[in-house]
């Protein structure tokens, strides 16, 4: 389908949603009956997200948060809400009867917020063109849009022009667990329900990656729909845009500590347990912000760590037979590849097969937030233990 015409049909698919207050898409982690005490029903009943990003706690008083494709307005409420009535929200949307809501909605919920004045406003727009201007922005949000947009990488680069340096984006989207097919890329009513312009989920965070973005991780995920053995998700995904270098620091080296065994970052340094790797001072903004900061020691001279070292970390699997059930781990990033201790190599976004050790494995602290477990089988699967070795080890 031309770019215009996909544009066209979805902006007439959320017209008539918010006109007859259809129901559309999929669950959300919202809390209803806090959101009820101030914003009204008419925005709540035409919510058509995904997930909630602007209720996970990132927002902070003053700041200035985008939300890409407002819709009816929910999530720029919250925001508004959480920035205070210093802080600014831009919502932008391309459909006018959607903007027409949450304008109208916009001066109800200052007041129900005791606010003197609206802090939010309404821009009719496209994603891949947002009338925002450069760097202004320190929190980008948006809910269940990117997919329908034509031309993601635009959407990413976009998002990252606008957002300041040292600002980051929550995202909630629909993502596939393979590249979409032509006969569904091509089906309108897919497209509009937020399926057929998924991407995958490494395609949706390498081209994150590509626009600027860094320390781009999952924060949720939850398995959605299965259309003709392709799995659709819906995630929340977080990242960054970096401030400028410290100029000042002392750190010139980065250890990791484990329990990876190896990890490549974003910009494609590899880094091995134990081993001091030289880093550049950019690098260590990064080292040094959630969720990479447990797995390394900064310093300034060359420390090595060995397995006697308590700062060393390292899981292994149980010496006995395993089962394999159906398990499927998924690297959740911020890495670009990440191997364990027992000759898995994990790509960022791409489903690993793995047997009941390894789920065991990947359950304990270190690695539990780095990676999502899903279970691929279709039927409920016996899993007898399996053994290829004289003292019970897996295969
Ligand atoms: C699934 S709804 C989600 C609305 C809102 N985020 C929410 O959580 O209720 C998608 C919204 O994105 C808007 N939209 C779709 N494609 C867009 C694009 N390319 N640029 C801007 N807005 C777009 C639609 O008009 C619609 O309001």
């Amino acid at each position: 389908m031309p770019t215009d015409e996909i544009t066209q049909k979805v902006t007439a698919r959320y017209a008539k949603a918010a006109s007859t207050g259809e129901q559309m898409c999929c669950p959300t982690t919202y809390d209803m009956g806090h959101l009820k005490t101030f914003i009204p029903e008419e925005v709540l009943k035409i919510s058509y997200g995904c997930g909630a990003p602007a209720g996970l706690k990132t927002v902070q008083t003053g700041e200035t948060v985008l939300d890409i494709g407002s819709g009816g307005g929910i999530d720029c409420f919250e925001a508004s809400r959480l920035v205070g009535p210093t802080g600014h929200v831009i919502g932008i949307d391309i459909t006018d009867t959607m903007l027409e809501i949450a304008r109208k909605n916009a001066a109800v919920v200052a007041a129900n917020l005791g606010y003197p004045a609206s802090n939010v406003e309404f821009r009719k727009g496209l994603a891949d063109a947002m009338p925002v201007q450069d760097r202004t922005i320190d929190l980008i949000i948006s809910n269940c849009v990117i997919n329908l947009a034509p031309d993601k990488r635009k959407v990413f680069q976009e998002m990252y022009r606008v957002a300041k340096p040292g600002g980051r984006f929550t995202i909630s989207d629909i993502v596939s667990d393979q590249i979409v097919p032509q006969y569904l890329v091509h089906d309108t009513q897919k497209w509009g329900d937020c399926l057929s312009g998924a991407l995958t989920l490494t395609d949706y965070m390498n081209d994150m990656t590509a626009a600027g973005f860094l320390g781009v991780h999952l924060v949720k995920f939850s398995p959605w729909r299965a259309i003709d053995g392709i799995h659709f998700f819906s995630v929340t995904l977080t990242g960054y845009k970096l401030p400028p270098a410290p100029t000042a620091s002392s750190v010139r080296y980065a250890t990791l500590r484990g329990p990876f065994n190896r990890l490549v970052d974003e910009r494609g340094t590899t880094y091995q347990r134990g081993i001091p790797q030289p880093i550049k001072s950019e690098d260590e903004l990064l080292l040094s912000t959630p969720p990479f900061a447990e797995h390394f020691l900064l310093t300034t001279e060359p420390i090595e760590l060995d397995s006697a070292d308590p700062r060393w970390s390292a899981v292994f699997p149980a010496d006995a037979p395993c089962t394999w059930q159906g398990h499927y781990a998924l690297l959740a990033g911020p890495f670009l590849e990440a191997a364990d201790d027992d000759h898995h190599v994990y790509r960022r976004g791409e489903p690993v097969e793995i047997c009941s050790k390894t789920v065991a494995v990947l359950e304990t602290g270190g690695y539990q937030p780095h990676f999502v477990i899903l279970n691929r089988a279709g039927d409920h699967v016996s899993g007898e233990a399996v053994t290829c070795s004289p003292n019970g080890a897996c295969c």
